[in-house]
């Protein structure tokens, strides 16, 4: 029979094969294994709640926004609860961030304090959640500064380089969870029957050349020249520059198109444009930890401009551009902002 390797034994097996040097008292890398373990017995129970659907009734709005002036959809406001309440005894956490909160989220008082700080977006992909296509849940950890035992914005302040893991778990016809804490990309299967996730898939490489984009096509006439110019060429095809046919793909949830470009290649673009002056996706909770993932992966991730993981943030909240996947195109699309600024 296949050797099945559950979550918790990659992560055990993976601080064994991989002492760090701050591991002395083991007391640090343990506290990040069950912080990963937390997140992923959450992002369990966000895939009940998520495969009942209608049943459950769970499905429709909330009736409330978010600090983005967004509406919240019950599942939102659910998986952040779920999230939230696994994360708060533990141990292992100063403090929490979620795109559904607008401030920093204390550790309860009446809990020990951790090393680590966790930033989550708990359900990616909002408006697919209603019409039954794949959603997700992306995280990522960062060290909590030495000395600050009462994190604020500034603590979690930091780029995306800083991040010790990140990861996303996509609630599709499968639940996968897909991980990195800078050794390469894992992905997990959850088996509903034994309740465990299952390495499925470990060292991830995303093909460095592609003929695959994923872009909101609707915003177009509000695109900048270096962004037009590259659809424009891949729309071409075989007849123009490129020499041969794209093809496109666009799910509407980051998860899921990013699901699909570590299992087969292709570039994911969500830019800034004349509508989303500053990027729609928000930097610290869902490019930063996709990022990390993209490159572990042998993939790359820009704002077109710079390396997303070395922004320097400013806001909790920040959006952000994005242009990640196949290490080739982005480079492409990057040089094309960088000569359209010449
Ligand atoms: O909030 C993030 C998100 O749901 C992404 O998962 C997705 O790529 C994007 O928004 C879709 O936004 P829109 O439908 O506005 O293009």
């Amino acid at each position: 029979m296949a050797r099945r390797i559950s979550l918790s034994r990659y992560l055990i097996e993976e601080q064994r094969a991989r002492p760090s040097p701050d591991n002395d008292a083991g007391a640090i890398p343990a506290d990040l294994r069950l912080l990963i373990e937390v997140v992923a017995r959450a992002c369990k129970n966000i895939s009940n709640a998520v495969s009942k659907g209608a049943l459950a009734g769970v499905l429709g709005e909330a009736g409330s926004g978010n600090v983005q002036g967004e509406a919240q959809k019950k599942l939102d406001v659910i998986a952040n609860e779920v999230l939230l309440e696994a994360n708060e005894w533990g141990g292992h956490l100063a403090a929490m961030v979620s795109e559904e909160m607008e401030g920093v989220h204390p550790i309860p008082h009446r809990y020990p304090k951790g090393e680590y700080l966790l930033l989550f977006d708990p359900l990616d992909g909002s408006s697919n959640i209603d019409v039954n296509v794949s959603i997700g849940t992306i995280f990522s950890v960062l060290r909590c500064p030495d000395g600050i035992t009462e994190p604020d914005d500034l603590a979690f302040l930091q780029p995306g380089v800083k991040q010790v893991a990140a990861g996303f778990a996509v609630y599709g016809p499968a639940t996968m969870l897909v991980l990195t804490h800078g050794h390469g990309v894992a992905v997990f299967t959850l088996d509903r029957e034994m309740g465990s996730f299952v390495l499925t898939q470990d060292q991830v490489k995303i093909p460095e050349d592609t003929s695959e984009f994923a872009i909101n096509m609707s915003n177009m006439r509000n695109w900048d020249a270096p962004v037009r110019r590259y659809i424009d060429e891949c729309l071409a095809g075989k007849t123009g520059v490129r020499g041969r046919d794209f093809n496109m793909r666009w799910i509407a949830s980051m998860v899921a198109d990013c699901f699909r470009i570590l299992t087969r290649g292709g570039v994911f673009m969500y830019p800034q444009d004349a509508k989303h002056v500053k990027g729609r996706l928000r930097l610290m909770y869902e490019a930063n930890p996709i990022s990390f993932i993209v490159e572990q992966a042998g993939g790359a991730s820009t704002n077109g401009r710079q390396r997303i993981m070395e922004i320097q943030p400013e806001a909790l909240h920040q959006r952000v551009g994005v242009v990640l996947g196949s290490k080739n195109e982005v480079e492409r699309i990057t040089r094309y902002h960088a000569e359209a600024m010449k």
